[in-house]
């Protein structure tokens, strides 16, 4: 047998951080994606050229810690996506999975949950259990708890339904709108753990600011919805900038960081902020024209155009014996039975 499960990465429009403290974020799916394939095998062993994971090999049900230490992370969600696995549905079956994605790594864009998401689904599926894609969403998002110490959800639920969602505490809606958007890349890595860390530090030190600011950002993102319903860009764009100097006060900015954020604003973009958990990763901007790309590259960084609004999870393909590319889409199972 053999499946192919993918999973988007993402934007975080508006929210970021706060939404971990209760407040809501907005989140759109992008046109990059997480692809993986599983086929059958003794051992469980793991490949990504995409993702430097070379020879992983576990025996199934065995048990693994993870390290703390940052080479091992992106292994660390993979180990931890098995054992929160294995803890839901008992022993799985042995699988050789590759793993392809053009996601930037540990750069705010979600490429944790989009590898987190289709490996749950796809390793289910292969072990022969129907878990439906709610069902998926939360094993990711104990995963994401797991690994990084905190987690809002965030991410998992957009890498599992895909689209563009206001989300707040574990339950979402869907916004039906498509926002126009450029990335920003610094080239260099973020840890959203260590960027958790350093809100949750101020936020021992002066509880009674911080929490006005994380406040401020879900008065922020509240408006922000209707300026998407309304289309109003320019209004959007503030509403960005706003946010912005509030994710700044956080401490989660960088110097790359602001650098795009300004080169990009002078260029004529409507709004421009940090996408993700910051301290390194990516930034987004509103544009109103092509120069806002040149303002990024100015700024130091390199800008990636994308579409929002994209699919989830989906179960691209199940080759098993005699059936051949039985393409699934769209519905609430992130997996079905296997029948052979
Ligand atoms: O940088 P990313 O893709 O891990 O996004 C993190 C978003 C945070 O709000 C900082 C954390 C969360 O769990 O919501």
């Amino acid at each position: 047998m053999k499946i192919r499960a993918s999973s988007p990465g993402k934007a975080i429009l508006f929210g970021e951080h706060a939404v971990v403290y209760g407040e809501p974020a907005i989140v759109t799916a992008i046109d990059r994606r997480t692809y993986v394939e599983v086929e059958d095998s003794k051992n469980i062993e793991i490949t990504s050229e995409d993702l430097e994971v070379k020879g992983i090999r576990i025996r199934p049900g065995k048990r693994f810690e993870t390290k703390e230490d940052v080479s091992f992370r992106r292994a660390s969600y993979i180990f931890t996506a098995i054992k929160v696995l294995e803890d839901e549905i008992g022993k799985i079956n042995g699988a050789r999975v590759e793993i392809k994605s053009d996601i930037p790594i540990a750069s705010g864009l979600g490429s944790s949950a989009a590898l987190v998401v289709p490996l749950i689904a796809s390793l289910a599926f292969h072990s022969g259990h129907e878990l439906s894609k709610d069902e998926i969403r939360k094993l990711g998002w104990r995963v994401e708890e797991e690994v990084q110490g905190a987690s809002s959800g965030v991410d998992t639920t957009i890498a599992t339904f895909g689209g563009t969602i206001l989300y707040r505490r574990g339950s979402y809606k869907e916004i039906r709108c498509k926002v126009p958007l450029v990335i920003g890349f610094s080239g260099k890595g973020s840890s959203t753990k260590r960027a958790l860390e350093e809100v949750r530090r101020r936020m021992r030190k002066n509880p009674e600011i911080i929490r006005g600011i994380m406040r401020g950002i879900g008065q922020i993102t509240r408006k922000a919805v209707i300026a998407i319903r309304q289309n109003n860009l320019e209004d959007l764009g503030e509403l960005m900038n706003l946010n912005q100097g509030l994710l700044y006060s956080l401490g989660v900015s960088s110097r790359e960081l602001d650098s795009m954020i300004r080169c990009s604003l002078e260029a004529g973009a409507l709004g421009a902020k940090i996408t993700g958990a910051g301290m390194g990763g990516c930034v987004i901007a509103i544009p109103n024209r092509n120069e806002v790309r040149v303002g990024i590259r100015l700024g130091g960084g390199i800008p990636i155009p994308v579409r929002t609004g994209e699919r989830g999870l989906e179960i691209e393909s199940v080759e098993d014996r005699g059936k051949r590319n039985n393409k699934e889409e769209g519905g609430e199972r992130g997996g079905k039975r296997r029948s052979g």
